[in-house]
């Protein structure tokens, strides 16, 4: 006999009680409130670190297969796709011929291979062809026993005249050398507009090319993102000396030589091992320190402006430092710390124009990314660029900026509303995620913690230069170069590694999920919606 017919209707009544008792605590617990901004200022928060970490991040040897060429001599590989300004427009990358490290290094010629993307709608022939330019570059040491490196040939092409929000198929390569890559996919950004945005963009910062590093990617992957920030420093092939010796250390390592090493090899494995993502997930980079890497003639960023392609025309900036561009209705700052970006630099006028170009009705989001923060409360890297903050700051919040993403710090960390180091409700929130899993240390310690605030002359940045960190004129910290307690523009801190997904929903709400390597891909370490309010904050900036 089934088991209802054996009770009686107060039975029935007192399980239906129960059973709608239990759904709706269930549902207490599973739909947790997400904050949101407007519930803070946020008394900060940090989460002790996870003991349960078991060793150091691991470089992947130049050995692993991931990293190894398979392909024949002029068959693409090292694909990737960036997106240009708009929509209707990305930029197709890849590597054709090998690179050679060592004595007698002879650069390939550019011409010998041709820079062709065949590419069409999905599901309809492929059509249309675009032709764009090539490069070689060489990294060269003019020191007895190191060793030059000259790269393969690097292919940019520009695909224009596409759909929103369509996906495409590509293939790459030379045709006449029957040299062409399989068929990969990429979809183009929604049109820009305040109810139109990409689904999900995943941050990250500082990746390298660890174990930890794999994990990262792996996780970013499942959570399928439409779009990928990176926020500097990325291959880390500064740690290597030229005859591919490594250390997991930066300023400890190899001070007798003559000049700061790199092994560019490394760059080609970390184009070789991202592919899979990045072939069909746009990607867009910003410079970090790590790319700075010094060569003869006192070149540098030479790896760095040559491997990826950058809108720098297209958002009329003629430097791969600073860019900007548009995904659905997020308007993209593209920052360089590690170029001039005083006031009468032609970063600074960039900026203005750029930004005094921006309609708030069509790209509502204002976010701007470079790579070293101005608000972390790590003792790594403290308050290093100050005079950078002392420079730029006004300027992005007197336009409004509604989010900030940075790396360098390897560590998460997430800002109240901040400006000039007073809590406000109308300054940007600032978002550190330098934790992608490099081979160099994690950021544990905090300045504010007893006898870890760094004496205040140690702490600007060589290359970035001047001397801007000066003490705290106000609030608790008055007369202080660091706060005894963690800061109050500081709303949570945690030292682990992952990434960042952010979620823009419409013109207001936008979804921030911070995932450890450690969790579930979907599980959240820090999880908040960045509100805009721009009836509250918007107020026109006055013409020049
Ligand atoms: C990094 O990866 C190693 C395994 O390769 C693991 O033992 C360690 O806990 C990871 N570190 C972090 C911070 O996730
Ligand atoms: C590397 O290139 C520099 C600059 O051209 C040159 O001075 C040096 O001799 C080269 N080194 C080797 C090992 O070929
Ligand atoms: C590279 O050079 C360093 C420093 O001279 C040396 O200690 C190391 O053994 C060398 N590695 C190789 C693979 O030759
Ligand atoms: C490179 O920079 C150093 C230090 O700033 C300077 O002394 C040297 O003349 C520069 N060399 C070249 C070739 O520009
Ligand atoms: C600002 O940068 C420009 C260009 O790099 C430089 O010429 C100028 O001296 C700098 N000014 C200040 C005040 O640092
Ligand atoms: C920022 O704060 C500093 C120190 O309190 C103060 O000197 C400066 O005038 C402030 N800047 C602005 C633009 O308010
Ligand atoms: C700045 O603060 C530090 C302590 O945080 C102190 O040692 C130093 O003397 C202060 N400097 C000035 C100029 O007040
Ligand atoms: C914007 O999105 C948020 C989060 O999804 C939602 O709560 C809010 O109602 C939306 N606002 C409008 C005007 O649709
Ligand atoms: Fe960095």
């Amino acid at each position: 006999m089934p088991f209802v017919h054996q009770m009686n209707p107060t039975m029935v009544l007192n399980l239906l009680t129960a059973l709608s008792l239990l759904i709706s605590l269930s549902s207490v617990i599973v739909v947790a409130e997400i904050p949101t901004i407007l519930d803070g200022p946020f008394k900060p928060v940090t989460v002790p670190l996870d003991q349960s970490f078991r060793g150091q991040a691991v470089d992947l040897p130049n050995s692993d297969p991931r990293l190894l060429a398979k392909l024949e001599q002029f068959d693409p590989e090292q694909i990737s796709v960036s997106l240009s300004f708009n929509y209707d427009s990305v930029w197709i990358s890849w590597i054709t011929g090998e690179f050679q490290i060592g004595d007698n290094i002879e650069p390939l010629d550019p011409n010998s291979v041709a820079s062709i993307v065949q590419f069409g709608e999905f599901g309809k022939p492929i059509t249309e062809e675009a032709e764009g330019y090539s490069l070689v570059y060489s990294q060269l040491y003019p020191f007895q026993g190191l060793q030059n490196y000259t790269s393969g040939i690097i292919h940019h092409v520009r695909l224009s005249g596409l759909k929103p929000n369509t996906l495409y198929q590509y293939q790459c390569g030379d045709p006449n050398l029957a040299a062409m890559s399989g068929v990969h996919y990429f979809r183009t950004m929604p049109v820009s507009g305040p109810n139109s945005y990409p689904s999900r963009i995943a941050i990250a910062g500082d990746l390298g090319l660890t174990y930890n590093t794999t994990s990262t990617v792996n996780h970013m992957a499942i959570n399928h993102p439409e779009l990928f920030l990176l926020v500097g420093d990325v291959s880390y092939a500064n740690l290597y000396l030229t005859n591919g010796t490594g250390s997991s250390c930066y300023s400890c390592s190899f001070s007798d030589t003559p000049i700061h090493e790199t092994y560019q090899p490394r760059w080609d494995y970390w184009g070789r091992y991202i592919e899979p993502l990045i072939s069909s997930v746009p990607i867009m980079v910003i410079e970090g320190n790590h790319e700075i890497e010094l060569q003869a003639e006192n070149q540098t960023f030479v790896s760095y402006s040559s491997r990826f392609a950058f809108p720098s025309e297209e958002s009329g900036s003629s430097s791969t430092f600073y860019y900007s561009f548009n995904a659905g209705g997020v308007h993209f700052l593209m920052l360089g710390a590690y170029t001039s970006y005083n006031k009468s630099g032609d970063q600074y006028r960039w900026l203005e124009r750029d930004l005094a170009s921006v309609d708030r009705e069509v790209t509502p989001w204002l976010v701007a990314t470079w790579h070293p923060p101005w608000y972390s409360t790590y003792k790594a890297h403290y308050r290093e660029a100050e005079c950078m903050r002392v420079e730029m700051e006004d300027l992005l919040y007197k336009y409004g900026v509604d989010l900030v993403f940075n790396g360098h710090v390897h560590a998460y960390e997430r800002s109240n509303r901040v400006y000039n180091y007073t809590l406000d409700p109308c300054g940007p929130v600032y978002i550190t995620v330098g934790d992608g899993g490099n081979w160099e240390k994690m950021a544990i310690t905090h300045a504010d913690e007893p006898g870890n605030c760094p004496e205040p002359s140690t702490t600007p940045d060589d290359f970035m230069g001047g001397f801007c960190a000066f003490n705290f004129t106000s609030g608790p910290a008055a007369g202080k170069f660091c706060w005894d307690r963690q800061p109050d523009y500081s709303a949570f801190r945690e030292s682990s590694f992952g990434h960042g997904i952010l979620e823009v929903k419409n013109d207001t709400h936008a979804l921030w999920t911070w995932h450890r390597n450690q969790d579930m891909y979907n599980a959240a370490g820090d999880q908040i919606y960045i509100v805009r309010q721009p009836e509250k904050c918007l107020v026109k900036p006055q013409d020049p």
